[in-house]
């Protein structure tokens, strides 16, 4: 029997320190299982255990707690990618044996990622990693599946039981339907999306929602103009905030929170948590401002705080809690 799902999702354009918050809600003992519902290696999750910091891209956060982590099918896995994460868990001591894939999850191949690094990389600022042409092969019903090339021991064949938790990838921005096409990813990165893992909707009980108290993107979209990288304040921020990406090591683009969006993605999500991170770099840049229909500026982080808070209580009426986080490691 399925006790219930909690779901992390990230609300923007991804980065926004959803391998934290599923990292800590593991750390609390609450979750049976950690499962992926979407995405591949274009992924890529910062956690910190005990102040040292790992980096994942395919594998759940679960796994830093010793919780079953499944990768479900619908996501995309490239072997040898996958191969050499399961090694450096390994090597740091974690539990591998806990790491399962759905027989369904879709096989990235080498061809796929030398068609995305040849034709869509440029064009579209993708992670090159092969994503888009493996998602084209399983709709085109032409996929090669995890169970016709994983050993064994690495297939999920167990029924779905407990308390899950589903760890998202991207953000709502970059789901292929809500996103800005073509400037998305091939997965669908909505909550409702995670019962493709298989179990019914009304399991669902809480939707852990992220932000980052400033906006990011790695990658093209025409909401962020290159520009964006020469704003000396923007600058220091992405500096103090560490803004490059995980997968590709690539500058990102920052720029203020935008509300408006992140309202809309709240009630598109219907998330029921909010998680805002990265306060503390706001603090450390000490420039408080955000774009809610203009450009607003505040005077310390608690008047900007407050002012968010007031606009999220009166627009998203299924948000029961909203947490400013200003660590790395807990929520
Ligand atoms: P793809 O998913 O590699 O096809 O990339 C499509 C777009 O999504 C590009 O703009 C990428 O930078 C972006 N993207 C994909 N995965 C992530 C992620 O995990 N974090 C942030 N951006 C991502
Ligand atoms: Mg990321």
């Amino acid at each position: 029997m399925i006790d219930y799902v909690d779901v992390v999702a990230g609300l923007c354009w991804g980065d926004e320190g959803k391998g934290k918050i599923v990292s800590h809600l593991c750390s609390q003992g609450n979750y049976d299982i950690v499962a992926r519902w979407g995405g591949g290696s274009n992924a890529g999750h910062t956690v910190f255990i005990d102040k040292k910091k790992y980096k994942t891209h395919i594998i759940p956060s679960g796994i830093f707690h010793g919780v079953k982590s499944i990768i479900g099918p619908g996501c995309v896995l490239h072997p040898e990618s996958f191969f050499s994460e399961i090694q450096y868990l390994e090597d740091n001591g974690f539990d591998t044996s806990l790491i399962k894939v759905s027989p369904y999850c879709h096989i990235v191949t080498d061809d796929h990622i030398s068609f995305d690094k040849n034709n869509l990389a440029a064009k579209l600022g993708t992670t090159g990693k092969g994503i888009a042409p493996c998602y084209a092969s399983k709709a085109a019903r032409t996929g090669i599946l995890a169970k016709d090339v994983l050993e064994e021991k690495f297939i999920w064949d167990e029924k779905l039981k407990g308390k899950i938790l589903c760890e998202g990838a991207q953000g709502v921005w970059l789901d292929i339907n809500q996103g800005l096409y073509p400037y998305v990813t091939s997965s669908e990165t909505l909550p409702h999306a995670a019962c493709s893992i298989g179990f019914p909707i009304q399991k669902i009980r809480n939707i852990w929602g992220c932000a980052k108290i400033y906006d990011t993107k790695s990658g093209k979209d025409p909401r962020f103009p290159k520009d964006l990288l020469d704003v000396p304040v923007l600058k220091a921020l992405a500096d103090l905030g560490e803004e490059f990406g995980v997968t590709t090591g690539r500058r990102r683009k920052v720029n203020w929170l935008n509300l408006d969006l992140l309202i809309k993605s709240l009630q598109i999500t219907g998330s029921t948590h909010l998680v805002i991170n990265k306060c503390d770099i706001m603090e450390e840049l000490g420039i408080f401002k955000l774009f809610h229909k203009e450009l607003m500026f505040f005077v310390d982080i608690s008047q900007m705080k407050a002012y968010i808070e007031e606009h999220i209580r009166r627009n998203c009426p299924l948000v029961n809690k909203i947490i400013f986080s200003s660590s790395p490691e807990v929520v």
